[in-house]
C-alpha cells in the first residue's frame, strides 16, 4: 500500500421513502457502492452509510391516501428499498431513517447552534393555505389553468402544454390538488437560514471540494446571489418540530443531510467508533457525497454552510453525477423503460448492469445512457466471452492432468508483472471515478492474457507426447492472469469475485495479494461464473415494466411525488394506452357562460343516452348562443373533475393554437350523439 490506512466516510443520498428504487437511483447507489469496495480492497477504514428521507408532506399525503401512519408507511419502503439495494450488492454498513432519535437530536443540536449564532432570521411570509384541509399548500400541490395558455390542470410552478413557469399565485382558477378548494392567502411566521453570511466560506470551499463542471453551475448561483432559506413548515407536518417554537416543524431538507450524520452515529454507537473523530473541524477523517446534479445545491451551499456555521467539519468531497436515460431517452413508462430494481431482478443478474454503469461512469456530470442493445453486447463481449473465458479454458487442464496444482514457477513472467503493473493506474482511475477507463484498461489485459492462450495452444500441446509440463505451465499462466483481473474487478463483480475465490482456493481480492503469483498451489473445480445475457430476458423486463404501469394506474389515481416526474410531450404512446381513450360524438345541448371565469363556458353535452357537465376553455373563440345544437367530439372516460365552478364529467375536443383561433372539432356525415369513434 502507498498510502497509509485512511479513515474514510462514505455516504449516498438518501432516497424518499414514497416511491420504489429504480435503474436510475441505481446509477447513484452503485457509483458509490464501486468506489467503497474499492476503498475497502486497499485496506482503508471505510464507511458507507445511508437512509431513507423519510419526512414531508408528500410521505404524509401518501401515507394518508394508502390508509397508513407515516411510521407504518416508511417502515414498508424502508424494507422495500434495503431489499432492493441488497439484490444489486449495495453494501451499505448501515442503512437507516431520517425519522430516527439520532437525528433529531442532531437536527436540533444544528439549529440551535445556528440560531445561537445568530443565523436564522424569522419573517412572516404569505402562503396559498389549502382551507378544507386545513394546510399551506406547497406550489406542487397547487393545481389550475395556465397564466398563458390556458390549458387546465397545471402545477403551481410551470405548465405541461406550454412550458410557461410562474408562479402558483398566477394560476388561473386554481384548487388545492389535495382537496380540490380554492387555496386562500395565508400569513404565517417563517424560520430562515441565512446562507448568505456563509458567502466568502463558500466560495472558497467551492473552488476545493466539487467537481470543475459543477463550480460553473455554483458560479452562476453566486452571481444570482445567496438567498436565505425557508427551513420551516407549519403544522400539519410530518418531521420534527422546532424546539420552541410550537406547531412549527423543519423542513424535510433541513434534516435530509444531517441525516447522515444520524446513521454513522447509529453505526458508532453499535461498533465502538468515535463519532467526533469523523465529524469535528480539522479532523484528518474524510468525508465524500454522492449525490445527482439535481441536488447539488443543497449539497455544495446549504450544507457546507450548515457544518460550518455549527461547529461540525465539512465536506472533503461532493460527488455529482448525471441522470440516466435509457435507449437514449428519459425513462418512460408507456415505452416500458421506467424499469424499477425489482423489475430488473426478476430476469437479469444485478452484476450484468454494475458492469455496464461501469463502463459507462466517468468523474463529471454528464448523463449516462443504458442502451439496452449496447448493454447485452457489452456484457456478453467483455465479461463472458473475454474475463471468464480466460479460467474455463486453463482450468481443465490443470483440474485433470496435474490434479488441481498449479506449477511451482512462471513461464513468462513479464506478463504476469506487467498485468500486476497495470493495477497502479487502474487504481488510480477508481479513485477518480473514472470507473470507464479502469474497464477498458481491464479489458485490455484481459485481451492479451486470451492472445497469450491462443498462441500458446494448450488444447494442442496436451494431445502431443512429453509436452505435459509446457501445458501446466501456460495454464499456470492462464489462470493467474485471470486472479489479477478479477481483482480489479472485484469491486463491480462482488459475487464473480466470491465464486473465483472458492474455484481458485483463496481467501479474497486484498489489491496487494496479486503481487505474490499463485504457485503450487491447489486450485478447485471450475465452475461457469456468469451466463450470457439473453435478449429475452430484456424483453421480458420490459414487458413487466409496462405491467406495473398499468397496475400502478390502477391504484393510484393522483401523483404526489416531491418532484413528479414529468414524462416529455413529445412521448409516443402505445396502441393499448389509445385504446382507453372513450372518445364519442356529442351535442352541445346548452352553452352557457360561467360567473367568474374569463375564459370557460359551461356546455351541457348530450351524448344520446346520458348528459354530461363540462367546462371548456373556448370562450375566447365562441359566443355561447353559436355553439347551441352543434355535434363535437368528447372523451367520454375522463376521470371527473372538481373545479372551481363544480364538476367538469369529460373534455371537448377543439384545434388550433387558442384565443380567437380555436376550432370545436364538428364531425358531419351521419353523426349521431352517443356514437364512439375509432
Ligand atoms: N431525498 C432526496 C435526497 C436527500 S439527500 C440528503 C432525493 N431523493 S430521490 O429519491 O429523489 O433521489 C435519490 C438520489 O437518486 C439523488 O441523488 C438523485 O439525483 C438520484 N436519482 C434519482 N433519479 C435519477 C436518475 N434518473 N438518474 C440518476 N440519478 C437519479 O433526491
Ligand atoms: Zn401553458
Amino acid at each position: 500500500m502507498t498510502d497509509s490506512k485512511r479513515k474514510i466516510l462514505v455516504t449516498s443520498a438518501l432516497p424518499y421513502a414514497n416511491g420504489p428504487i429504480h435503474l436510475g437511483h441505481l446509477v447513484e447507489y452503485i457509483q458509490t457502492d464501486i468506489w467503497v469496495r474499492f476503498q475497502k480492497q486497499r485496506g482503508h477504514q471505510c464507511t458507507y452509510v445511508c437512509a431513507d428521507d423519510a419526512h414531508g408532506t408528500p410521505i404524509m399525503l401518501k401515507a394518508n391516501q394508502m390508509g397508513l401512519s407515516p411510521e407504518e408507511l416508511i417502515a414498508k419502503v424502508s424494507s422495500e428499498h434495503q431489499r432492493d439495494f441488497a439484490g444489486f450488492m449495495v453494501g451499505f454498513d448501515n442503512y437507516y431513517s431520517t425519522h430516527s432519535e439520532e437525528n433529531r437530536e442532531f437536527a436540533t443540536l444544528i439549529y440551535q447552534r445556528l440560531h445561537d449564532a445568530g443565523h436564522i432570521a424569522r419573517r412572516t411570509i404569505t402562503q396559498a393555505f389549502d382551507p378544507e384541509k386545513k394546510m399551506f399548500l406547497p406550489d406542487r400541490f397547487i393545481k389550475g389553468e395556465c397564466p398563458k395558455c390556458g390549458a387546465a390542470d397545471q402545477y403551481g410552478d410551470s405548465c405541461e402544454a406550454c412550458g410557461a413557469t410562474y408562479q402558483p399565485t398566477e394560476l388561473k382558477n386554481a384548487y388545492s390538488a389535495i382537496s380540490g378548494a380554492t387555496p386562500i392567502e395565508k400569513d404565517s411566521e417563517h424560520f430562515f437560514f441565512k446562507l448568505g453570511d456563509f458567502e466568502d466560506f463558500l466560495k472558497s470551499w467551492v473552488s476545493e471540494h466539487v467537481q470543475t463542471q459543477m463550480i460553473h453551475k455554483l458560479n452562476e448561483w453566486f452571481e444570482s446571489g445567496l438567498q436565505q432559506w425557508d427551513i420551516s413548515r407549519d403544522a400539519p407536518y410530518w418531521g420534527f418540530e422546532i424546539p420552541g417554537a410550537e406547531g412549527k416543524y423543519f423542513y424535510v431538507w433541513l434534516d435530509a443531510p444531517i441525516g447522515y450524520m444520524a446513521s454513522f452515529k447509529n453505526w458508532c454507537d453499535r461498533n465502538g467508533v468515535d463519532f467526533d473523530e469523523y465529524w469535528k473541524p480539522g479532523t484528518d477523517a474524510e468525508l465524500y457525497h454522492f449525490i445527482g446534479k439535481d441536488i447539488a445545491y443543497f449539497h455544495t451551499l446549504f450544507w457546507p454552510a450548515m457544518l460550518q456555521g455549527a461547529g461540525f467539519r465539512t465536506p472533503t468531497g461532493v460527488f455529482c453525477h448525471g441522470f440516466l436515460t435509457v435507449n437514449g431517452q428519459k425513462m418512460s413508462k408507456s415505452r416500458g423503460t421506467f424499469i424499477m430494481a425489482e423489475t430488473y431482478l426478476k430476469h437479469l443478474r444485478p452484476e450484468y448492469l454494475r458492469y455496464y454503469f461501469a463502463a459507462k461512469l466517468g468523474s463529471g456530470v454528464d448523463d449516462i445512457d443504458l442502451s439496452l442493445e449496447d448493454f447485452r453486447f457489452r456484457v456478453n463481449s467483455d465479461l463472458v466471452n473475454k474475463v471468464v473465458n480466460i479460467a474455463s479454458r486453463c482450468a481443465g487442464f490443470i483440474q485433470k492432468k496435474f490434479d488441481g496444482e498449479l506449477d511451482s514457477e512462471l513461464t513468462n513472467a513479464a506478463l504476469y508483472n506487467e498485468a500486476v503493473a497495470a493495477g497502479r493506474s487502474i487504481a488510480d482511475a477508481y479513485e477518480k471515478r473514472e470507473y470507464g477507463r479502469a474497464m477498458r484498461e481491464i479489458m485490455h489485459l484481459a485481451d492479451k492474457a486470451n492472445q497469450y492462450i491462443d498462441n500458446a495452444e494448450p488444447w494442442v500441446l496436451a494431445k502431443q507426447e512429453g509436452r505435459e509440463s509446457e501445458v501446466q505451465a501456460c495454464c499456470t499462466l492462464g489462470i493467474n492472469l485471470f486472479r489479477v483481473i478479477i481483482s480489479y474487478l472485484a469491486p463491480i463483480l462482488p459475487k464473480v469475485a466470491e465464486d473465483a475465490a472458492q474455484f481458485l482456493n483463496i481467501d479474497g481480492f486484498a489489491w496487494d495479494a496479486i503481487e505474490k503469483p499463485l504457485l503450487g498451489h491447489k486450485i478447485n473445480k471450475f465452475k461457469p461464473l456468469m451466463q450470457r445475457v439473453e435478449p429475452e430476458a430484456i424483453e421480458k423486463v420490459i414487458e413487466d415494466s409496462r405491467q406495473n404501469l398499468e397496475a400502478a394506474q390502477k391504484v393510484a389515481p393522483k401523483k404526489q411525488a416531491e418532484k413528479p416526474a414529468k414524462e416529455p410531450i413529445a412521448d409516443t404512446i402505445e396502441f393499448g394506452d389509445f385504446a382507453k381513450v372513450d372518445l364519442r360524438v356529442a351535442r352541445i345541448a346548452k352553452a352557457e357562460h360561467v360567473e367568474g371565469a374569463d375564459k370557460l363556458l359551461r356546455l351541457t353535452l348530450d351524448l344520446g343516452d346520458e348528459t354530461r357537465n363540462v367546462f371548456a376553455g373556448i370562450k375566447s373563440a365562441y359566443k355561447p348562443e353559436d355553439l347551441e345544437g352543434k355535434l363535437t367530439v368528447m372523451v367520454a372516460n375522463l376521470a371527473p373533475r372538481k373545479m372551481k365552478f363544480g364538476m367538469s364529467e369529460g373534455m371537448v375536443l377543439a384545434a388550433g393554437p387558442g384565443g380567437k383561433d380555436l376550432w370545436i372539432l364538428e364531425p358531419h356525415e351521419g353523426a349521431q350523439p352517443g356514437m364512439r369513434i375509432m
